[in-house]
């Protein structure tokens, strides 16, 4: 019997410049260059096993067997890695998900930066991290930049082979987000669904892509310049920009809830009540994101709480880039899963 084992965790991260359609579907090539945040609060670990006397590739996520239609996407995703270094063995990959599953909080980010992390560790494969994030893009086009830590870009690149992330800013200038949790049941649709019905029937969607460019040059200089207001003002506004273009999809759609809206509506007026600077941006699901100061978070929590219940408010710090687990690690994430649910 000859076994190859691999475990890795990797962050998600919420971007603030959106990716927001594909130009080609197989290859998960973006229409846009995007920029995100790593997050410290939420992470996926996965533990992969390549192992020659298995007769079929198996997945279990959160300590569940997964469908033949989950399994069927892990198999395409290890395959790629397989053909890359003429692999033949089948494989068992075990998931634990310390953030919800499909509910616009960015499990599929984390999932396969730590898939691809944990399959290259296994196989031994000499790849830069850049490179890395080429083959976690194939799995979800987010999880190129979970790879890293801070602040991280996605470059759109010309095709396949440079169409990759890297960090730009480690993000430690007093950087901070809250999650307004309202609601982390899975979504209806999915994002890789909703962007490519936007893509084809929203009217707007050429000056989303437009303006996109203006705003990511415009974020990056901010950052550059530790310019918290300018960087929020882009985030807040980029986001928008891109749930509008759900709206004006045919036919129309939207991922916000009544209960997104009263989250906004908080931020708004806890924003003009405390004359904090804090922007907001979602996702493919109904749960606001709040970029704001870390050393404003405390006040914010309290203020926040006056308007939803204080429990679906989670902080969090930016987040650190993926790296590999020990086996003693991966027994302590399994303790500390079973000790959540
Ligand atoms: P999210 O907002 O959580 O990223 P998506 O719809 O984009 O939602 O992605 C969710 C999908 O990602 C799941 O349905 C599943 O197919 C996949 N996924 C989530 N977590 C894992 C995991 N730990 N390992 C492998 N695949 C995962
Ligand atoms: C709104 O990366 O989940 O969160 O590549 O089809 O798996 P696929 O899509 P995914 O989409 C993320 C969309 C977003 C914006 C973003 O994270 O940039």
């Amino acid at each position: 019997m000859t076994q190859a084992v691999g475990i890795a965790r990797a962050h998600t991260n919420i971007a603030l410049i959106k990716y927001w359609g594909k130009r080609d579907q197989e290859l998960f090539l973006p229409m846009n260059s995007s920029l995100s945040l790593t997050l410290d609060a939420f992470y996926t670990d996965t533990k992969v096993i390549f192992d020659d006397t298995y007769t079929a590739d198996s997945f279990s996520l959160n300590g569940k067997e997964q469908s033949e239609k989950e399994i069927q996407k892990i198999s395409r995703f290890l395959d790629l890695f397989r053909e890359y270094i003429g692999e033949g063995r089948f494989a068992r990959v075990e998931s634990l998900n310390f953030v919800p599953t499909a509910a616009g909080l960015a499990s599929s980010a984390s999932a396969f930066a730590a898939l691809a992390l944990a399959s290259a560790d296994a196989l031994k494969l000499n790849m830069t991290p850049q490179e890395l994030s080429t083959f976690a893009r194939r799995g979800s086009g987010s999880s190129t930049r979970s790879l890293f830590g801070g602040f991280v870009q996605w470059d759109m690149g010309t095709g396949s082979a440079d169409s990759m992330a890297y960090p730009i800013d480690d993000a430690d200038w007093d950087i901070g987000m809250l999650v307004l949790a309202v609601d982390t049941k899975e979504k209806k649709i999915a994002s890789r669904v909703g962007m490519e019905h936007t893509v084809q029937t929203s009217p707007f969607y050429p000056a989303w892509l437009e303006t996109t460019k203006e705003d990511l040059s415009a974020i990056k200089t901010a950052i550059l310049a530790k310019d918290f207001e300018t960087l929020g003002q882009i985030t807040e506004h980029n986001g928008m920009k891109m749930h509008a273009t759900t709206l004006s999809a045919n036919p129309p759609f939207t991922y916000w809830t009544a209960d997104s809206l009263l989250a906004q509506e908080a931020v708004r007026q806890v924003r003009e009540d405390l004359h904090l600077q804090v922007y907001m941006t979602m996702d493919a699901g109904p749960n606001v994101k709040v970029l704001c100061r870390a050393s404003d978070m405390e006040r914010l929590v309290q203020a926040l709480s006056a308007y939803l219940p204080a429990e679906k408010i989670i902080k969090s710090l930016p987040g650190p880039a993926a790296s590999i687990l020990s086996q003693e690690d991966w027994q302590a994430s399994h303790q500390k899963f079973s000790e959540r649910i």
